[in-house]
């Protein structure tokens, strides 16, 4: 029975043959038509700070969420399984490899408690993504920042330098946030060979989607201290339907799973059929990282045109500074209604801020003018 009911959510594509002719053309036309409006908050607010998605669900997850909301009465392990089982068969590994979380935070906040079983430190980069530190530092571990390089990528020889005998974990974010940066695939690929035989190391990549670089989620399979943790929030457009997931060794998966209340049982029946039509959505993907890319393109020429500049970016965030600014930003931007990314490095006045649509980032130039 069970299998019956997993082969027909894997086969229904999660039940959009039960969608009618309107739904799917009404959904098709407004991401066709670039006509974002029903994705806008209300009151004209905009809001280009939590780097999410503007543009999404994709069409293909907004219908299957829809149609999910009526199998809420039922627990969704047989759909929790058809999704480890699709993104294992998407990166070449098997279901055993995947935890389902509710957003990769959730991962980040596991692995950061297994870390910490023993107590010790946790190296990682300055300025990076640390919503982990909290729960790192409640269970014991203190963490040693490293510097970014001048050109605010990870500095690699750094962190190893500073790993010493009671170092725990080690976070990588690739691409980077705040700065977008990315470090090559095959720079980072030795070096996590030589410091996962020291500690568990935690690959984030929450924006790999949006750059050329590849996943290394491949490594899994045989490193038994790697944890690569994805999310569903930043390119799937699914911020707020809060799921993600970490892909490792079976048995580091295991130790993971130990830690959670229930296992891989915090995603909704809603979110994880959202989840599992968005990874069919590649027309989606595709056109989120291009108008992505046209948005961003705009966005640096405008500030370099103002004399702000701007780190290269691999994501849908950028790295600026304000240095050379003489307004009052935070007021510009709160007089336009934009909720604007905040200031990360005071010391040259470095902020981050979400790439919007095209028309949100000419609103974000017109008021930064
Ligand atoms: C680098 C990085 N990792 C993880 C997350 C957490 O995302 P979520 O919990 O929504 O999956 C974020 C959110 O902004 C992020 O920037």
């Amino acid at each position: 029975m069970a299998q019956n009911r997993r082969q027909w959510l894997a086969q229904s594509g999660l039940a959009l043959a039960g969608l009618s002719l309107w739904g799917k053309q009404s959904l098709a036309k407004e991401f066709g038509n670039n006509n974002h409006s029903s994705y806008r908050l209300p009151g004209n607010i905009i809001k280009l700070s939590s780097n999410e998605n503007p543009y999404g669900p994709s069409p293909k997850a907004r219908m299957a969420m829809a149609e999910a909301v009526a199998l809420s009465n039922r627990y969704p392990w047989d759909t929790t399984t058809v999704l480890r089982e699709k993104i294992a068969s998407i990166n070449q590994l098997k279901k055993e490899n995947v935890l389902i979380g509710a957003g990769s935070s959730e991962i980040l906040g596991l692995v950061a408690q297994l870390a910490a079983l023993e107590k010790g430190n946790a190296v990682a980069a300055d300025p990076t993504f640390r919503i982990w530190w909290t729960a790192a530092e409640k269970s014991g571990l203190e963490i040693l920042k490293v510097p970014l390089s001048a050109d605010k990528k990870h500095d690699l020889q750094a962190m190893l330098s500073r790993m010493n005998s009671q170092t725990r974990l080690i976070y990588l974010c690739n691409p980077n946030n705040p700065t977008g940066t990315v470090v090559d695939s095959n720079l980072l690929k030795s070096f996590i060979e030589e410091v996962s035989s020291k500690c568990l190391v935690l690959l984030d990549e929450a924006y790999i989607e949006y750059c050329g670089e590849s996943s290394l989620c491949s490594m899994v399979s045989s490193n038994k201290k790697l944890v690569v943790a994805k999310t569903f929030s930043k390119i799937y457009g699914m911020a707020g339907a809060r799921i993600g997931y970490a892909l490792a060794h079976p048995d580091l998966i295991q130790q993971l799973n130990k830690l959670q209340p229930w296992e891989n049982a915090g995603a909704s029946a809603v979110s994880l059929a959202g989840a599992i039509a968005s990874l069919d959505d590649n027309d989606f993907l595709m056109k989120s990282k291009k108008l992505n890319e046209e948005a961003k393109q705009f966005t640096i020429a405008e500030l370099s045109k103002l004399r702000l500049p701007s780190i290269p970016s691999h994501t849908n965030f950028l790295y600026f500074s304000l240095k050379n600014y003489t307004g009052d930003y935070l007021q510009r931007m709160a007089a336009n209604n934009i909720i604007a990314g905040r200031l990360v490095e005071p010391g040259d006045q470095w902020y981050r801020i979400t790439i919007g649509t095209l028309d949100e980032m000419k609103h974000f130039i017109s008021a930064i003018k």
